[in-house]
């Protein structure tokens, strides 16, 4: 299959009437939203599903989110919404928010729900994934556009990395804004419960419906996994990541010694740590949680263009958007730290 990448900016009519076209034929599109690319089917129909599982090497036990472009969707695909769960869908959406709602039985295939009673739902904010929604006025099931294991896509060119002849069309919306993926929040629960931070962090969550579960990767992984997709490995380059404290110091002695044992590193930092002499350096920008986000898959991503033995991340606080980037760090490193 030909995979064709149009670039668009929200005003190309054709663009849009020919991803219509193809996600109503059930076939898969791939589109920019402001977290990362998601690779889009219509969730109603169970062949277009199966596509996006295919088409990324999915497992089918891990549940797809669900894409919708207005609050008049809502009500055709979930039902016993709580006050809560209205509350931050009205604050946050759209928004990178995905809520874990009861699924009205009968509505979305099972393929998107991977059979659970549940589903996960969520309207992105960023021009094309709304207007493709809009347009379409059907519910999109989309995870994220990547091969299943490696970093998410959060630029037009990693989903073609990924998918070129898989799928029939990628729209190419430059970069996306935030670079991790949406939070994911459980408001079946009693109490709410973070099961993957993203944008939407914590500390806003709770001035608006009061206190919130958020388990750390670690303690989810201890207990039953409540986002199936929490137990697959992510986000991980071919060579091992190391995480190490964000101190040039440390670093430095990092780069000598392991040097000193044979290996060629990959150094993934703020840009201050560019003249350390990394073999290879991807920039987190200036350090701070928001350039971090978005820099951090594309870094990942870039490991494997190099012969690196070892991929070594600073590492950031957990405050805000901090606790998102940490776990999508931790995860890609195993949870290894770099040690003397
Ligand atoms: O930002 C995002 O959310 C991106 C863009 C494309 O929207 N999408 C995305 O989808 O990251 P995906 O499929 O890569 O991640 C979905 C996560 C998985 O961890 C999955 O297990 C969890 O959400 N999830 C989906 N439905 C669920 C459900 N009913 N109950 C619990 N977890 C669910
Ligand atoms: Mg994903």
């Amino acid at each position: 299959m030909e995979t064709k990448r149009v670039i668009v900016d929200g005003t190309e009519n054709l663009a849009f009437d020919e991803a219509v076209a193809l996600l109503k034929a059930g076939e898969v599109v791939a589109f920019p939203t402001e977290t990362v690319y998601g690779l889009g089917g219509i969730a109603t129909d169970d062949d277009a599903v199966s596509k996006i599982y295919g088409a990324k090497g999915r497992p089918s036990d891990n549940p797809l989110i669900v894409h919708i472009g207005s609050f008049e969707q809502l009500d055709r695909y979930v039902e016993d919404l709580s006050e809560k769960a209205k509350a931050c869908m009205k604050a946050f959406w759209p928004g990178p928010l995905t809520v874990i709602c009861k699924v009205k039985p009968g509505t979305l295939s099972t393929k998107v729900t991977a059979g659970l009673d549940t589903v996960g739902i969520r309207m992105p904010n960023h021009p094309v994934a709304l207007r493709l929604l809009r347009q379409l006025d059907e519910p999109v099931a989309a995870p994220s556009a990547n091969t299943s294991g490696k970093p998410s896509p959060t630029e037009g060119i990693h989903v073609e990395e990924d998918l070129k002849s898989r799928i029939p069309l990628i729209l190419d919306g430059g970069a996306t804004g935030i670079g991790v993926e949406s939070t994911v929040i459980d408001l079946t629960l009693e109490t709410p419960t973070i099961l993957r931070p993203g944008g939407i962090t914590k500390e806003m969550f709770e001035q608006l419906i009061g206190p919130v579960n958020e388990p750390t990767h670690i303690e989810q992984k201890a207990g039953a996994p409540k986002a199936p997709g929490m137990k697959y490995t992510h986000y991980a380059p071919n060579a091992p990541v190391y995480q190490i404290q964000c101190d040039e110091q440390l670093v430095q002695e990092a780069i000598t010694d392991l040097r000193a044992k044979g290996n060629k590193i990959a150094l993934l930092a703020p840009d201050a740590f560019q003249q350390l002499g990394a073999d290879w350096f991807f920039t987190f920008g200036d350090g701070s949680h928001e350039q971090m986000a978005a820099h951090l898959y594309d870094a990942l991503r870039s490991c494997n263009s190099t012969n690196a033995d070892i991929v070594l991340a600073t590492v950031t606080d957990r405050s805000g958007v901090g606790s998102a980037i940490m776990n999508r760090l931790e995860k890609s490193a195993g949870g290894h730290w770099y040690q003397k």
